[in-house]
C-alpha cells in the first residue's frame, strides 16, 4: 500500500496501524508512506531487510520485530536515519546498534499510560471476581440458580495493590486501584514515587474526613516485602538482563496462598513453567496475563488453568491510544528526518 508515492521521503510501516493521521501527518510532510500488505503477522529480518530495499529514509516498526545489528545495518545502507517503535517497551530494539549506524531510535510513552492501567486494573478484577470463569460457566448452560457458594471471589476494599515499578503506567495502575476500591498500597521501585504517595496521603485523609477507614501506602525496601504483604500484585517494570525471570519459583513460593498476580510489561518477567506449577499447587492462587514468555504461544498446561486470566496483548488497545502511537511513531520518523525533536528517544 503507497500513499503519495512522488513524496521526496520514503517511509516505510511494517504494519498497518490504527487512524489515518500518521498517514496525513507523513504526507504533508513530503513523505512517500509505504504500509506492509503481507499477511504474516510477525515479519522475519529478511522480511524486513526487503522492505527497507535500496533507499528508505525511516522506518516504523513493531515489538514482534528484531530489531539489531543486521537490520539497522540495512536500514543506514538505504540512507536510513530514523526507527521508531509502536510500544513504548523496546526491548526488541538493540539501541546500541542503531547508535553505531546512525539511526535515532523513538518509543510512543505517555499515551498508553491510562489504558494499559486500564487492563492491568481488569485483569485484577477479572481474577478477583472469576469473571471468566463465570461467563464460561454461564455460556456452557451450567447455571440452574442462585447458590451461596457460586464463584465466591475476593472484595478488594481493604487488600494491599503491591506494584513492583512504579513508573508511569505502576503509578496509574495504583492511583486506579487505590481510589477506585479503597485498598492499601505497598510498592518496590528503585526511584521514590513522591507523587504517588502524596496522591495516596491526600486520599486518605480525604476519606477519614469522610468517616470511612483511611487507605495507606508504604515503600518497600524490597521487593519480597511487596510480595509477602499485598493481595494483588501488578508487575510494571522494563523488561532488560535485571528482569529476566523476577517472578519465579522462589519468590512464587513467598506470595500469599490466594494472591493475584497480574502482568501486563513483558512475559519473560514472570517465569511462566514456574507460574504454571505453582497455579497448578495452589487452586486459590489466581492470575491476570497480557504478556507470555514466548508469545504468541503459551507454555504447556497454562491454558488449562482455570485460575488464569489470559489475554493477547493486548493492555494498550483502545482506539484512543492506539491511533495515538502511530502518530508518535510517525512523528518520532518525521522528527530525525526533517530535523525537530523525537519524541520519546532512547538513543538521545
Ligand atoms: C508497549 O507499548 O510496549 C506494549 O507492550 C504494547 O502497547
Amino acid at each position: 500500500e503507497v500513499y503519495n508515492p512522488n513524496g521526496k521521503y520514503r517511509v516505510v510501516s511494517t504494519k498497518s496501524m490504527p487512524g489515518t493521521r500518521w498517514i496525513n501527518l507523513l504526507i504533508e510532510q513530503d513523505c512517500r508512506v509505504e504500509i506492509c500488505t503481507q499477511k504474516k503477522t510477525i515479519l522475519s529480518v529478511e522480511d524486513i531487510i526487503a522492505l527497507i530495499g535500496d533507499k528508505c529514509d525511516g522506518v516504523i516498526g513493531q515489538l514482534t520485530e528484531d530489531w539489531g545489528e543486521t537490520l539497522f545495518a540495512a536500514l543506514s545502507r538505504a540512507g536510513g536515519k530514523a526507527f521508531s517503535n509502536m510500544a513504548v517497551g523496546y526491548n526488541n530494539v538493540d539501541v546500541n546498534a542503531a547508535n553505531k549506524y546512525g539511526v535515532a531510535v523513538g518509543n510512543t510513552p505517555g499515551v498508553l499510560t491510562e489504558t494499559t492501567a486500564e487492563l492491568a486494573a481488569s485483569l485484577s478484577l477479572a481474577a478477583a471476581r472469576r469473571i471468566v470463569e463465570a461467563d464460561q460457566f454461564m455460556r456452557a448452560g451450567l447455571y440452574d440458580g442462585w447458590l451461596p457458594h457460586l464463584f465466591v471471589g475476593n472484595l478488594l476494599k481493604g487488600q494491599t495493590v503491591g506494584v513492583i515499578g512504579a513508573g508511569r503506567i505502576g503509578s496509574a495502575y495504583a492511583r486506579m486501584m487505590v481510589e477506585g476500591f479503597k485498598m492499601n498500597l505497598i510498592y518496590y521501585d528503585l526511584y521514590q514515587s513522591t507523587r504517588l504517595e502524596k496522591f495516596v496521603t491526600a486520599y486518605g485523609e480525604f476519606l477519614k474526613a469522610n468517616g470511612e477507614q483511611p487507605v495507606t501506602w508504604k515503600r518497600a525496601a524490597s521487593m519480597d516485602e511487596v510480595l509477602q504483604e499485598a493481595d494483588v500484585i501488578s508487575l510494571h517494570p522494563i523488561m532488560d538482563k535485571t528482569t529476566y525471570h523476577l517472578i519465579n519459583k522462589n519468590s512464587l513460593a513467598t506470595m500469599k496462598k490466594e494472591a493475584i498476580l497480574v502482568n501486563c510489561s513483558r512475559g519473560p518477567v514472570v517465569d511462566e513453567v514456574a507460574l504454571v506449577e505453582h497455579l497448578k499447587q495452589n487452586p486459590m492462587f489466581r492470575v491476570g496475563l497480557d504478556v507470555f514468555e514466548d508469545e504468541p504461544y503459551m507454555k504447556p498446561g497454562l491454558a488449562d488453568m482455570k485460575n488464569a486470566v489470559v489475554v493477547p496483548h493486548i493492555a494498550s488497545a483502545s482506539k484512543w491510544t492506539r491511533e495515538g502511537m502511530a502518530t508518535l511513531a510517525a512523528l518520532n520518523v518525521l522528527g530525525k528526518i526533517k530535523g525537530y525533536p523525537v519524541w520519546g528517544n532512547p538513543n538521545r
